[in-house]
């Protein structure tokens, strides 16, 4: 499907989506929204796509945030709809059960911090840059950084980063455990693909099971997400997949998944 704001590439099983504005570092005007939504529903279902790397294009930015001259004339009723249809679209790519990784490739600020957050690993380049400014703006976050912040780095930081606006480095990204590594510009891209292939290396359907015991049992009472985990266990000994799995092992050698 073309898109006009993404640049989408499917290869060896790893589409990687690209926000492409790069003139205005990559913000997420309307289009951008409906657009990674549209590309989050067609590559789900699509048995080419086992995993996703989500980025920005050019050297500046992942996503500088919502775009500001949309926002700057809405009223109250556009802005809860515009806050709504994002975070819609932004949980699509956190509920996938194929793993979806953000290299982030410099600015990531506001809305492009939210939208990596739903993503399941965070790879940064060294010059990336992050922070929730909207205060500045005279608004609070739109896209779920009120709630998935905090859950990544503690309520205390969070608060902190959602009050001040102000701006870190990746080095403090990761030690505060907003970033899951940090690695020099020009190998961020490569750096992507091979965590992403490691990935895609395990058996599908164990993958896809991690991916939503984590995702759903986050909410859920403990004893509720433990049955659940246990539930998970107990289907995954049906798969032709564990068998293979542990007949890899005992004979030392590669297992071969073929997510059934
Ligand atoms: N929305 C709309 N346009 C944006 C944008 C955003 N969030 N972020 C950057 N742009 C545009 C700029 O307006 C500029 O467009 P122009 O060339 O037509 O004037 C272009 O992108 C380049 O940005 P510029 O500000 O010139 O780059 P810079 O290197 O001087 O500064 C930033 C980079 C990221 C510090 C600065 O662009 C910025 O503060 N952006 C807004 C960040 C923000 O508040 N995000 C949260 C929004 S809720």
């Amino acid at each position: 499907m073309p898109y006009s704001t993404l640049l989408l590439d499917i290869k060896d099983g790893i589409a990687t989506i690209t926000v492409n504005r790069p003139d205005k570092l990559n913000a997420l005007n309307a289009t951008v929204i409906r657009e990674l939504g549209e590309a989050a529903a067609a590559l789900e279902p699509d048995a080419a796509v086992g995993g996703v790397i989500l980025t920005g294009a050019g050297p500046k930015a992942f996503v500088a945030g919502a775009d500001i001259s949309e926002l700057a004339s809405q009223t109250p009723l556009e802005g809860k709809a515009r806050s709504l249809a994002g975070q819609a679209v932004f949980r699509r790519f956190e509920a996938m059960r194929k793993p979806v990784i953000a290299a982030i490739n410099g600015f990531c600020l506001g809305g492009g911090c939210e939208l990596a957050m739903a993503c399941h690993i965070r790879i940064a380049s060294e010059t990336a840059k992050f922070g929730q400014p909207e205060v500045k703006l005279g608004i609070g976050p739109g896209y779920g950084a009120t709630v998935r912040l905090p859950r990544l780095v503690g309520r205390g930081r969070a608060i902190q980063l959602l009050l001040t606006g102000e701006m870190i480095d990746a080095h403090e990204a990761w030690r505060i455990g907003l970033v899951n590594r940090v690695v020099p510009a020009a190998a961020l891209g490569a750096e992507a693909e091979t965590m992403l292939r490691a990935i895609l290396d395990q058996g599908p359907l164990a993958v896809a099971a991690v991916l939503e015991a984590v995702d759903a049992g986050y909410e859920m009472p403990t004893p509720e997400a433990l049955l659940l985990e246990a539930n998970h266990f107990g289907l995954l000994s049906s798969t032709a997949d564990m068998r293979e799995g542990m007949a890899a092992f005992l004979e030392k050698r590669r297992a071969a998944f073929r997510g059934r």
